[in-house]
């Protein structure tokens, strides 16, 4: 059984496939954190995000990179979106991810190209969304918690950066898979969102 979770960034959508996982009894993967390790990478050895050829060096990561907490900061992730643009970085990573998806026992993958690219077969899809509003808000009280200055402005500003960013790449853009059920977190707290998600999949499970 496999699930696939996509969707922008902060909508979610990792808090919800975590859950699902532990619901499931899954393994989870978290695909992201792959695009991030290569930024760190890049960064790390002092390279060009914007050069295919420097990114494309970077995807063969150190293993241990991926344990490292500071992937998770919103400049790894606006990095992150830069390396993942290039089509030569989504190949270097797409066996690793097609792998974990077709395991035996199943997984659960979040990211933005599950339901369209990894896994187009997948037993049930969720695209999770929210408002760009909402995930900055949900995003800059993250981030002031952990100490952080950056401006609510900023964040929103990020944030829409990076949606249009993937949006417009060429190369496996964020997209709503055709057959994938819409999840829309704006108004709803974690525990709903996970309910209704849950409850998304037990609907897709049991059409299957
Ligand atoms: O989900 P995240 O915020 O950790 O992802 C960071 C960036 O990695 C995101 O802005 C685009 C890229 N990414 C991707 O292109 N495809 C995925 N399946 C997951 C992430």
């Amino acid at each position: 059984m496999i699930i696939a979770v996509d969707g922008p960034a902060a909508s979610g959508k990792g808090t919800i496939a975590k859950a699902l996982a532990r619901h499931f009894g899954l393994p989870h993967l978290d695909t992201g954190l792959l695009y991030r390790a290569v930024a760190a990478t890049v960064r790390r050895l002092d390279l060009d995000p914007s050069r295919e050829a420097d990114a494309v060096a970077a995807c063969d990561f150190d293993e241990l990179t991926l344990a490292d907490p500071s992937l998770r900061d919103d400049e790894t992730g606006q990095l992150a979106s830069i390396v993942s643009a290039h089509p030569l970085v989504r190949a270097a990573l797409l066996q690793r991810q097609k792998r974990f998806a077709h395991q035996p026992g199943g997984a659960i993958l979040d990211g933005r190209d599950i339901g369209t690219v990894i896994a187009p077969d997948a037993d049930a899809k969720l695209f999770v969304k929210a408002s760009p509003q909402v995930r900055a808000r949900r995003r800059h009280a993250e981030l002031t918690g952990r100490g952080s200055e950056a401006s609510f402005d900023q964040v929103l500003a990020d944030i829409r950066a990076r949606d249009a960013r993937d949006s417009a790449r060429a190369t496996a853009p964020l997209t709503q898979a055709a057959d994938a059920a819409a999840l829309d977190t704006s108004n709803l707290t974690i525990d709903a969102s996970v309910a209704r998600a849950i409850a998304l999949v037990e609907a897709r499970l049991a059409a299957r």
